[in-house]
């Protein structure tokens, strides 16, 4: 196994690219998906987001530690570069011990390099307890979906300027407490682009302009498998349901007019 191959599982590798190189995230929820993906993006993100694109619920709120656990587990079976991160769903860090009792079961049961916490300025002390207890802690900031029933719907953050300052203060306080980066999500992109600036680590934007130290997508969305709603942040890069539309419609096809399985097929 090259250096290289062995260091691309390092926060620090991560951290060093701000303001040098672009960083690249995608979700995985299986071993299957994170082995395409590996290599070619630097981290690849167990997010809770599974529960709405893999498991069509409404939102993210419902998946519980077990399940977060069950499909990292999987996703490090298949990711053997890219840096894995596993999100910790609602309810799982609601106070310091908390919190580091499931990072730590985490780190048990999983090889995950690192956990992804929803919070800032609020989430801090969290933050820092965990990181002071060698557990390595990805914030995030902006539109957070674990309070999308709190604050009824899903809304873009920093478009007023109470709401910048306290963004910019959220990443500082993230930072201060030893993350080693940032997800800035649904953030007007002026403001994502100061909060950049004004804090020492990466920040990985979705929904947040371009100024961001990286970008991260949800896989079903970036690869056009997930059809019930597209966000204007969203491109896709493949028309995935179409393709299994079609790939599976040409099976069935088959099987019904008898061309297969055909000669090649069959022993
Ligand atoms: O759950 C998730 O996929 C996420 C990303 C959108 C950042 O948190």
């Amino acid at each position: 196994m090259s250096i290289l191959k062995q260091n691309k599982h390092n926060i620090k590798l991560i951290q060093a690219k701000k303001n040098q190189e672009k960083i690249t995230m995608i979700t995985a929820y299986d071993s299957l998906f994170a082995k395409l993906f590996d290599e070619t993006v630097d981290i690849i993100l167990v997010g809770d987001s599974l529960s709405m694109s893999f498991g069509s619920d409404a939102d993210t709120l419902s998946i519980t530690m077990d399940e977060m656990i069950y499909h990292t587990k999987a996703v490090c079976r298949g990711a053997k570069s890219s840096l894995v991160v596993l999100d910790m769903p609602y309810g799982s860090y609601t106070n310091k011990k908390k919190a580091l009792k499931n990072a730590i079961k985490v780190y048990k049961k999983t090889p995950a390099h690192a956990v992804k916490i929803e919070g800032g300025e609020d989430k801090a002390h969290i933050i820092k307890h965990l990181t002071s207890n060698g557990i390595a802690v990805m914030a995030h900031i902006g539109l957070l979906p674990q309070n999308v029933r709190a604050e009824g719907g899903y809304k873009v953050k920093g478009k007023s300027q109470e709401e910048a300052k306290q963004l910019i203060l959220d990443a500082q306080a993230v930072e201060k407490a030893g993350a080693f980066c940032v997800v800035v999500e649904g953030v007007v992109s002026e403001v994502a682009s100061q909060i950049s600036k004004s804090i020492n680590i990466p920040t990985i934007g979705i929904g947040a302009g371009k100024e961001t130290d990286g970008q991260v997508l949800v896989w079903s969305d970036a690869l056009g498998f997930f059809e019930d709603f597209k966000p204007k942040f969203v491109k896709h890069y493949l028309e995935g349901a179409k393709l299994v539309r079609d790939g599976v419609k040409n099976y069935a096809d088959e099987v019904k007019n008898g061309a297969f399985p055909d000669e090649e097929h069959s022993y």
